[in-house]
């Protein structure tokens, strides 16, 4: 397993540009599954994640082809297989997001259960709810969900949607069955994440009838087909708060071109209040520190709010910051991973239950650390560009699941920071 070998203490500067976000990535390419004609995705992230997604629909007979100025050109008139299996859905969960868009097209699906991943349980009832209420039949069988119609009839009718809680890929699942679905659906909790907005407008150039997509209330009419599309993904606000985040930390200045200011408001709000100076300049944010900042307590909790995926990158610049703070993980249910690798580190962190209690040191010192997942390895990487002496993090394939050449753009700022091939696993 491939490792990063990161020495401490160098300042960031330059500009780094943000790539599309893995979260409106995902779905996006399973939107293309709602059409039989082509679609082309502009600005699409080199990840992990999608790779697998890519595997995922070439499985079910789709036409994939990614070049390398990150254009995928996707065409499913030849879907066949309208199938997510096992081996594929187990490395991402996110692959759930095939079965509102095959239910919709085809009547009919078979997507494995994703399991549990790293940060809690992931239960996908409330998708399971929602397709339900919009006419499908779902039942688990050998850790599938097998989905059908309900009897009498021929495609998903439109539906009243309240789910349990928010959830971001609930909706988007929601989103993309009622495009293709009979009549009006409303979504009366719909998430406001900007990845959302992001697929609806995919959506609507793709002929589909939605309104209030942003908001918490989504209303969509139904029609009979989808065409295709060309879209490009909105850029990734959790790259570019992990860029912010390390900046802040590490000291510097850096323009991050291409990230959107009106997405990172929660985050660019702590960061100010802690000492750093983030503007919105032309083509992206500009982003000043140096020096010890000060401790910014934070509870995490749905967008517009301070982001579950910003947690744990947030901490590490809490571990090194001056006084105390108080973070509250709101969301998942095991979200603070990070935390145990962060004290041997050096770091003076107390949790109980889904709070953590963070007293700032002056330094860290470099260790070998493990990443546990996708958003504790960043924070790893953040604690190590600060750590005095060398920190070398394993098991860095969940940072390559979601972040698009790390190493190669802090490099690029000035990182002393390189990639240790591991033994093949
Ligand atoms: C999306 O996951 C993101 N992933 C996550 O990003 C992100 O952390 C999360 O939203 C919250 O913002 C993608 O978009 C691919 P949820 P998702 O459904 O949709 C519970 C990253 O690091 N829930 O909004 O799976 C759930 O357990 C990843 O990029 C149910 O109980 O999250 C959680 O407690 C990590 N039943 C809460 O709701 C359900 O059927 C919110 O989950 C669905 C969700």
């Amino acid at each position: 397993m491939d490792k990063l070998l990161i020495r401490g203490g160098r300042r960031l500067v330059g500009e780094v540009r943000i790539s599309g976000a893995k979260n409106a990535a995902l779905p996006e390419l399973c939107a293309a599954l709602l059409t039989d004609e082509p679609v082309v995705l502009h600005n699409v992230p080199r990840l992990q994640d999608v790779a697998t997604m890519l595997k995922l629909v070439r499985n079910m007979g789709v036409t994939a082809e990614r070049d390398d100025n990150g254009t995928v050109r996707l065409d499913a008139a030849d879907l066949t297989n309208p199938e997510a299996p096992y081996e594929l859905v187990k490395t991402m969960r996110a692959s759930v997001l095939a079965l509102g868009p095959l239910v919709a097209r085809f009547g009919h699906a078979r997507v494995s259960l994703p399991g549990g991943c790293a940060i809690g349980s992931r239960p996908v009832d409330q998708h399971i709810k929602g397709l339900t209420a919009m006419g499908a039949e779902i039942r688990v069988e050998h850790g599938y969900m097998v989905a059908g119609l309900q009897p009498g009839l021929k495609r998903l009718r439109g539906a009243r949607i309240t789910t349990d809680m928010v959830t971001v890929t609930g909706t988007e699942n929601f989103l993309m069955a009622a495009a293709l679905a009979e009549g009006e659906t409303i979504l009366e909790n719909a998430a406001q994440e900007p990845e959302i907005p992001d697929l609806a407008e995919m959506l609507i150039k793709m002929g589909a009838k939605i309104e209030g997509h942003g908001t918490s209330r989504i209303r969509i009419q139904g029609v009979e087909r989808l065409h295709g599309c060309e879209h490009t993904v909105v850029a990734d606000r959790i790259e570019a708060g992990t860029f912010l985040c390390a900046v802040a930390a590490a000291g510097g200045s850096v323009l991050l071109l291409g990230a959107r200011a009106e997405h990172l408001d929660a985050v660019t709000d702590k960061l100010r209040d802690a000492g750093a100076t983030v503007a919105e300049v032309p083509g992206g944010l500009r982003i000043e520190a140096a020096g010890r900042l000060k401790a910014q307590s934070f509870r995490t909790t749905e967008y517009p709010g301070f982001p579950t995926d910003m947690q744990a990158q947030f901490m590490a610049l809490n571990v090194i910051a001056e006084g105390t703070a108080t973070v509250a993980e709101t969301i998942f249910e095991n979200r603070f991973m990070h935390v145990n690798e962060l004290l041997r580190l050096g770091a003076r962190i107390q949790t109980d239950g889904k709070v953590a209690v963070i007293e700032g040191v002056p330094q860290l010192s470099g260790a070998t650390v493990m990443a546990t997942d996708l958003r504790a390895s960043a924070s790893l990487v953040i604690a190590g560009l600060v750590a005095e002496g060398e920190t070398l993090v394993d098991r860095i394939y969940h940072l390559d699941r979601g972040y698009d050449r790390m190493e190669a753009k802090l490099r690029a700022l000035g990182a002393d920071i390189e990639r240790v091939p591991g033994a093949r696993a």
